[in-house]
């Protein structure tokens, strides 16, 4: 009897000793694996996604992950629409591991207004898929992860609704982190995210000299606009995207018409201008974002939109 007992005692103790190595090693979700930075660093601030869930940041959105991160907030009428638009390409390009080995979270900075109903409208909008999250949560949070991820500027924080147009991408577990443009190529954002921050290195017999580089394309002017601007939204010829296809658009338009409209289409929409009306419910409700163009931008684009309208119909 008593040798079962104490065989039994033996028995549990051993289980107790086995448990207590086992939380040693993986217990306490918050030391276990993570990066450098850790969750000492990252607030583990709760959001909810445009889809209702409630996720933590640290510990549901970074930690082990490759991500890329941005801040906007749906109503505004320029930067935000244009960011999200050419981010759209680097989650085209990355395809089916967004979600799966890289992670895209854009956090909105007005929670208030911008509410998970709001977010995936937004989403839907720019016709965003799975994988690519968006974020909204208690205002003194956000603001809180912005400046713990280097994205928050004093300066501008003056109620303008201007807001540091950055994107950070970083691999959590190696504490590598970049801060970028998100107006940056698609290519090359989308191999620094799926590529370079997995510890990707050029091997060095293809490493090629710089006489052998072929010379960097030299753009007109509109040309240059064009593709940085807006190849994100529009097509010349190859159908519609975000945006009408501009094929023989320069035909279609008064040249006082697509002067204004390239500079200023949110104060038409504004004013109720029928064609710009016409078209936004068209497209989805997605307004075509101020871009900021001066006269010689506009008249450059237009003279690229012609120029290209002309060559598509040709090589047909
Ligand atoms: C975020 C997406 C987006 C970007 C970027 C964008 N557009 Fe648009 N554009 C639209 C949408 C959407 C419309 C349709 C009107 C609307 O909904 O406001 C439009 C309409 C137009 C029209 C009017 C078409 C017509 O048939 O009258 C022209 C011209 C145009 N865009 C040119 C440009 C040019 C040039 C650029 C780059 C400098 C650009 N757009 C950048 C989304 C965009």
């Amino acid at each position: 009897m008593s040798l079962i007992r104490s065989n039994k005692f033996r028995l549990w103790t051993r289980a107790l000793i086995l448990a207590a190595l086992l939380v040693l090693a993986f217990g306490g979700r918050h030391t276990a694996s993570g990066g450098p930075y850790g969750s000492r660093y990252f607030p583990n601030v709760p959001l909810t996604t445009h889809d209702g869930e409630q996720v933590y940041f640290y510990e549901d959105l970074i930690k082990d992950k490759v991500v890329a991160i941005n801040f906007i907030y749906t109503s505004c009428p320029d930067s935000c629409p244009a960011e999200t638009a050419k981010l759209r390409q680097v989650y085209q390009i990355l395809g089916d591991r967004v979600g799966r080995d890289v992670f895209m979270y854009s956090i909105s900075i007005d929670p208030e207004h911008d509410t998970p109903a709001v977010l995936k409208k937004f989403a839907t909008k720019f016709r965003i898929g799975p994988g690519w999250v968006f974020l909204t949560g208690k205002e003194e949070d956000i603001t809180l992860l912005r400046r713990k991820l280097g994205l928050y500027m004093e300066e501008i924080q003056d109620g303008s609704g201007d807001h540091n147009l950055s994107l950070i991408v970083g691999n959590e577990r190696t504490g590598k982190w970049i801060t970028r443009s998100p107006f940056d190529d698609p290519t090359s954002l989308a191999t620094l995210i799926g590529h370079d921050l997995f510890g990707g290195i050029t091997p060095r017999e293809n490493v090629r000299s710089y006489s052998e580089v072929p010379d960097v394309p030299k753009f007109s002017r509109g040309e240059y606009l064009y593709r940085s601007r807006c190849t994100s939204c529009h097509t010349i010829g190859a159908g519609d995207s975000l945006g009408p296809d501009l094929l023989g658009v320069t035909e279609q338009r008064e040249h006082a018409w697509l002067m204004r409209w390239l500079k200023e289409p949110d104060k038409m929409l504004a004013e109720g201008d029928p064609i710009a009306r016409d078209q936004f419910a068209r497209y989805n409700e997605l307004a075509m974002p101020n871009l900021r163009l001066d006269d010689a931008d506009a008249a450059a684009l237009i003279a690229y939109m012609a120029a290209q309208s002309r060559g598509v119909r040709q090589a047909d």
